[in-house]
Formats: structure tokens, C-alpha cells, sequence
């Protein structure tokens, strides 16, 4: 047996069943060696049946990210399943081609069921995508990235008993790629890929770059392509979040290296003094420190081996929504996503409350809306910081929630917010609330373009989302995909009437 590199719930998993009940063969396949679950290949306009079986000694059900479908299939916490109990899932593929996954949605445990390796990627393809030709089989390389604590019998380890760990979301002290330690890719031949990045960690975000210098190419977003390559100096990935990347090695030589690394940002929060000697106990936290550069991915390029993809001038075309359509434009619903008191956090000052739905999370179907988020509102108005914000984070000690510099830095915290059963547009992104010097080091990594289901709201951020609600009437979250946050109640309903 393989002790030391799997983690123990590896042998008590879930067990999938997919399969396409009409339409395209559809596929399974699973990443040798990993701990995540397989990755489904499925067409749109596919009828697919799940069976999934519960073999964790745990409550848990399966939620299907970004796609759209009925309430009974989007794994709401209600629905959950005990062990050895089963649930069938049976919906038809109504998304674009595009890069989606799946994960438990139990509520409280989602952030330990998805690190202990529950998640998977659920890839649409459909007619437009297949037009353009672009890589497959192969070529087509899904990254999911994730950190991970193993403990000294190498096992995989989640949250210490620090209570601050739980309310910063647990950061991790290795990367793994695809549910593996080795995060080195050896791509057979040195052609052109797509490399469909996931972010599955449980809070981590990333600021994406290659080492050599190029900008990245990125073909889509969470909800497919967009309508142009776009290049970017690097990336911000929130987690949740996917972006499909071109990568051209053609002029690569074989057993050259290229590695996609993580920039440093000021995100580093809650490290170091902070958390010694605080009310809320010491933290076991050795994880790796945003404010530092290190590697995700290294790849190593194969013997020569033309493939004839050639990256498309155009990708895809779509109408976006426009807020002329909203009915709400010049009301728009709005969501504050912030600390609620004492180690809450919370939406609208409400946490979780099983399927409790209030006035304001009613939206009528058939009916296109604005939703504006925004990160923490108190903060600009109750700060009296004058460190900077990271600065009073970096510096602090002692007493974490007993000083008001801690409860000031808590507020401080991203949140990376996702919409279920929809795709939505960004209509704008305000940042003058945003620390400057954290905007100045990440701003040309944000996407506004194309169609998403999560994003990553920093500290004071303000977002316009437009969406559309069709299809179906039911109850459907919204949430913070920071997984502890999310345990922790930053998470409610809104229901489709
Ligand atoms: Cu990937 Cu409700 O989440
Ligand atoms: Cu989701
Ligand atoms: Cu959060």
C-alpha cells in the first residue's frame, strides 16, 4: 500500500456513477495517482444521469458548480445523503462548452470533505467549441491547483485548533496539482495546449504568472470562452474560479522547463504575530506566505511533435446582458458580504438558516437583474487605521480580538462570492475603497469579461453582477467560497418564484 502520499479518507470515498442517457458518448476519466474525483467529459444538450453513492461516514451531497439546473440537481444542503445512502442526479447539459466542477455541499463540512479530496471537473464541450479546433485529447489539460498540510505521519492534515485559522480559512503549506504532490507536468510533445486552470483550494487565491516572463494567454473563463484570446502580464484566480489558458511550447525545446509561479501579494494578513498569544489559541499555521514568490506548476516540454491548433483571432460570439435589461437598474439588489460581530461572518448581516429565504433574496423568474456586492462597508468608514491596512495585519501581536487593529484586520478579509444555478456578467468592478497598494498589485489580473459564476472580491471591492433567471423556481445559494467561511454561515439562499 501507498502510505505517505494519500490522504486517509482515500480509501472511503464517494463513489460516481456518470453516465449519458441520450446524447454524446460522454467519458470518465480519472487522473492517475490523485485523490480528486474524476474528471467527466459530457457535450452540450447531453441527458446525464449521476448515481451517487455515499461511502464517507459522513452526511454529504454533490453540487454541480456553474452549471444550470434544477434545484433537486444543484446539491443543496437540504438534500443531503448519509452513508451508504444514494442520490440520483438527472439533468440535461444546458451550459456553453466550458470548464466546470463539482464538489460537496454539505453545510459545516464542505470545507473538510472538499479538501480530504472530494471535487472534480465536469468539461462541456459543444458545436461552436468544436469549430475552432482547438487542442484536445492529449492537449486538453485540466490543473486543478490546491494547498495541503500534511501532518508527520503524511497525511493529510486540515485546520489546526486555532480558532483564527477557521475565520481566515485554512492556507495550506505545499501546492499539489491535480490531487498529486508532484506538481511537474511532463507534456509528452511540445505543441500547443489548453491548460484548464481550477482553483480548488479552500481559501487560497493566486496571482498567477510564467516564470519567463510572457503574458498568459487565456481563452476563457468559469462560464466558457470568451469572445477573443486575451493576454495578460498574470493572472488573479479566486478560488472556485477557472481559466482556460493557451500555451504555445512549439518553440520550446525538448526538456526545457517553463513554470507558472505565484507572484507575491499583500494578502498575508493574519500571519505571524498576529497569531501568537491571541485569545483564540496559537496556530499551527506554517503555510506558504502570500507575500513570497514560489512555484505551482513546473512543465517540461516533450520531443518535438506538431500538433495544428493555431490559436483562433476570434473564439466565441454572445450577447452580454446589459443593464438597460435589468428591472432593477437603477435599484440594484445589493449584498455585503463582512464580519458580523464576534467570528461571524455574514451576508447582509444574516448567517445560514437551512432554507430560510428573506423578502430580499425573492426574485422572480424570467427576469434579468443587477446584484451588487460588496466587501465589508464598515470598513472604510470605522477604520481608524493609519498603519495601512496589511501593515496593522503584518504587524500586529497579541490579542487578536481583543485589539480593535485585529477586529479592523478581520473585516479586511477577500471574499471570493459565487452565484449558483447562473452565469453571470460583471457590469463593473469599484476599487477606490481597495488598499491601494494591494490594487496596484493585482489589477491587471482581474477578468470582467465573459461569463463567470464566482469572483474574487477584495477588501472594499464593489461589484455590479448581471444575470438572468430562467428555467427553473427553487431555492439556490449564493455564498462566500472561502469553504470555512462558508461553513461558518456566509452563505444563503435566494429563491426563484
Ligand atoms: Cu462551488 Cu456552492 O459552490
Ligand atoms: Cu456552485
Ligand atoms: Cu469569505
Amino acid at each position: 500500500s501507498q502510505t505517505g502520499i494519500y490522504p486517509e479518507s482515500s480509501t472511503k470515498t464517494y463513489s460516481y456513477r456518470a453516465s449519458i442517457i441520450k446524447g454524446s458518448e460522454g467519458n470518465l476519466q480519472n487522473i492517475e495517482g490523485s485523490y480528486l474525483g474524476p474528471v467527466i467529459r459530457v457535450k452540450k444538450g447531453d441527458k446525464v444521469r449521476v448515481r451517487y453513492e455515499n461511502q464517507i461516514p459522513a452526511e454529504s451531497i454533490v453540487h454541480w458548480h456553474g452549471l444550470h439546473v434544477s434545484h433537486e440537481n444543484d446539491g443543496h444542503p437540504e438534500h443531503v445523503i448519509s452513508e451508504g445512502e444514494t442520490y440520483y442526479y438527472e439533468f440535461e447539459v444546458m451550459n456553453r462548452a466550458g470548464t466546470y466542477w463539482f464538489h460537496p455541499h454539505p453545510h459545516k463540512h464542505t470545507g473538510e470533505q472538499v479538501y480530504k479530496g472530494l471535487a472534480g471537473l465536469f468539461i462541456v464541450s459543444d458545436k461552436d467549441e468544436e469549430k475552432l479546433n482547438l487542442p484536445q485529447g492529449e492537449y486538453d489539460i485540466p490543473v486543478v491547483i490546491q494547498d495541503r498540510t500534511f501532518n508527520d505521519n503524511r497525511q493529510l492534515q486540515y485546520l489546526g485548533d486555532g480558532e483564527m485559522d477557521r475565520m481566515q480559512g485554512f492556507l495550506g503549506e505545499q501546492i499539489l496539482i491535480n490531487g498529486k504532490i508532484d506538481n511537474t507536468l511532463n507534456l509528452g510533445a511540445n505543441g500547443k495546449y489548453r491548460l484548464r486552470l481550477l482553483n480548488g483550494s479552500n481559501s487560497r487565491a493566486y496571482k498567477l504568472a510564467w516564470d519567463h516572463g510572457e503574458a498568459i494567454t487565456v481563452l476563457g473563463v468559469d462560464g466558457g470562452l470568451l469572445k477573443a484570446p486575451k493576454r495578460m502580464p498574470y493572472l488573479m484566480l479566486g478560488p472556485a474560479q477557472r481559466i482556460d489558458v493557451w500555451l504555445d511550447l512549439s518553440q520550446q525545446s525538448e526538456n526545457s522547463r517553463i513554470k507558472l509561479v505565484h507572484l507575491p501579494i499583500p494578502l498575508e494578513m493574519m500571519g505571524g504575530g498576529m497569531m501568537n498569544g491571541g485569545m483564540m489559541g496559537n496556530s499551527s499555521s506554517n503555510h506558504l506566505p502570500y507575500d513570497t514568490q514560489f512555484d505551482i506548476l513546473e512543465i517540461k516540454v516533450g520531443a518535438s511533435a506538431e500538433n495544428n491548433a493555431q490559436l483562433p483571432g476570434e473564439l466565441s460570439s454572445f450577447n452580454t446582458l446589459a443593464a438597460t435589461d435589468a428591472i432593477n437598474k437603477n435599484n440594484p439588489r445589493t449584498f455585503t458580504f463582512a464580519m458580523g460581530g464576534m467570528m461571524k461572518w455574514t451576508i447582509n448581516g444574516r448567517i445560514y438558516n437551512g432554507t430560510e429565504v428573506a423578502e430580499e433574496e425573492t426574485v422572480k423568474l424570467d427576469t434579468t437583474e443587477i446584484w451588487r456586492i460588496n466587501n465589508g462597508n464598515q470598513f472604510s468608514s470605522d477604520s481608524d487605521d493609519d498603519s495601512g491596512m496589511m501593515g496593522r495585519g503584518m504587524h500586529g501581536n497579541g490579542g487578536m480580538m481583543g485589539g480593535q487593529g485585529g477586529m479592523g484586520n478581520m473585516m479586511q478579509m477577500p471574499h471570493p462570492v459565487h452565484i449558483h444555478q447562473l452565469q453571470f456578467n460583471i457590469l463593473n468592478r469599484k476599487t477606490e475603497e481597495v488598499d491601494q497598494k494591494l490594487w496596484e498589485l493585482t489589477k491587471d489580473g482581474f477578468i470582467n469579461e465573459g461569463w463567470q459564476d464566482s469572483v474574487y472580491l477584495l477588501p472594499g471591492m464593489q461589484m455590479d453582477l448581471i444575470m438572468r433567471f430562467e428555467d427553473f423556481k427553487g431555492l439556490f445559494l449564493y455564498h462566500c467560497h472561502n469553504l470555512e467561511h462558508e461553513d461558518m454561515g456566509m452563505m444563503r439562499n435566494f429563491k426563484i418564484v
